[in-house]
């Protein structure tokens, strides 16, 4: 009798460890809400090539920057094309340390310099959703950019100069709405990848975080964001900001375009309000950065 409880402990143990492969270790349905406080990952969507009827999340998108033209990834669970014979440590090093199961540097316009400073739960949580998506045959296609910008080892110079690893920091002085909305901020739903300017290599400069990028992702100018009365959205309340990330209209009416609608469509709109609301209070307390953006002429 005791034997069999010894045994049946035994096997309720076997069923916790994790296969090599599949993800067990996430929450399917707290992932999707990760993913909609990422902006849904719709870089990973090619909408503007083939509109609604894009297969979700199989990658193919081309992402234009200084350097050249980048093709997201199929992030869907499709063994050969895409990520399903991950392993979950295989997902958390891509999304932390930008290299891929093989080893093999990301290119940068992969924005693992914000991911890095996810939680393991989010990252495996996200993971989790991910592997119920529908699998979707299509092949990743090679940058569309000159040498060394191509290259991938070159990526490590880059990374030694530009690339700082997690984890997130939590602020003792501030409360809890305020670190959630920094962590959402600078991780999760990584507004800095499109809002910060970057710097001649193309890294963060985080001297004028959120003061706005002038050629952002696919060369849209992505606005100052900082407190600034002037040029940033200083006059904008907590929730003038929380509407805006839930239904992309400016305090004046006007309604936002571009990459911002479509991280709003596709991923903000549907995050948790409270999580929008962090985001909008920690928001209102990045320093002002006096900085009048011009469109570039493309
Ligand atoms: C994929 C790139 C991208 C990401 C990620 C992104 N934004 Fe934006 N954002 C833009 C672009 C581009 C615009 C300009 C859209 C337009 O011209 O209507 C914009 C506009 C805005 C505006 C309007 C500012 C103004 O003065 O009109 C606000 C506010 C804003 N974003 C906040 C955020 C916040 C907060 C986050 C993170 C939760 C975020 N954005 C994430 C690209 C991005």
């Amino acid at each position: 009798m005791q034997r069999n409880f010894i045994w049946l402990g035994f096997a309720a143990l076997l069923t916790l460890l994790p296969l090599p492969g599949l993800s067990d270790g996430g929450d399917a349905e707290r992932g999707l809400q990760v993913l909609r406080i990422a902006g849904g990952c719709t870089c990973h969507t090619n909408y503007p090539g083939e509109g609604d009827s894009a297969p979700l999340l199989a990658g193919g998108r081309a992402l234009s920057s200084p350097f050249g033209v980048y093709y997201s990834s199929n992030i869907t669970p499709d063994p050969e094309t895409g990520i399903g014979n991950w392993s979950d440590a295989d997902f958390i090093r891509a999304m932390r340390d930008g290299v891929s199961p093989e080893g093999r540097n990301y290119f940068p316009v992969f924005p693992y310099t914000a991911f890095t400073f996810m939680s393991d739960r989010d990252l495996l949580d996200l993971r989790a959703y991910l592997t119920t998506l529908e699998p979707i045959r299509r092949a990743n296609l090679p940058p569309d950019a000159p040498f060394p910008f191509s290259w991938r080892p070159a990526i490590t110079p880059w990374k030694w100069l530009n690339f700082e690893t997690g984890p997130w920091q939590e602020n003792s002085n501030r409360d809890a709405t305020w670190n959630r909305g920094h962590y959402l901020v600078q991780a999760v739903a990584h507004c800095g990848e499109c809002h910060t300017p970057r710097t001649l290599t193309g890294g963060l400069d985080l001297q004028n975080s959120m003061a706005g990028s002038a050629s952002g992702p696919e060369g849209e100018l992505a606005p100052n964001i900082t407190s600034d009365d002037q040029t940033g959205i200083g006059r904008w309340s907590i929730p003038d900001i929380t509407w805006f990330l839930e239904i992309g209209l400016k305090p004046d009416g006007d309604d936002t375009q571009g990459l911002m609608a479509e991280v709003i469509q596709h991923g903000y709109a549907s995050a948790e309000p409270d999580d929008l609301r962090a985001i909008a209070t920690y928001l209102k307390t990045v320093p002002p950065i006096h900085n009048a953006l011009v469109v570039e002429s493309k």
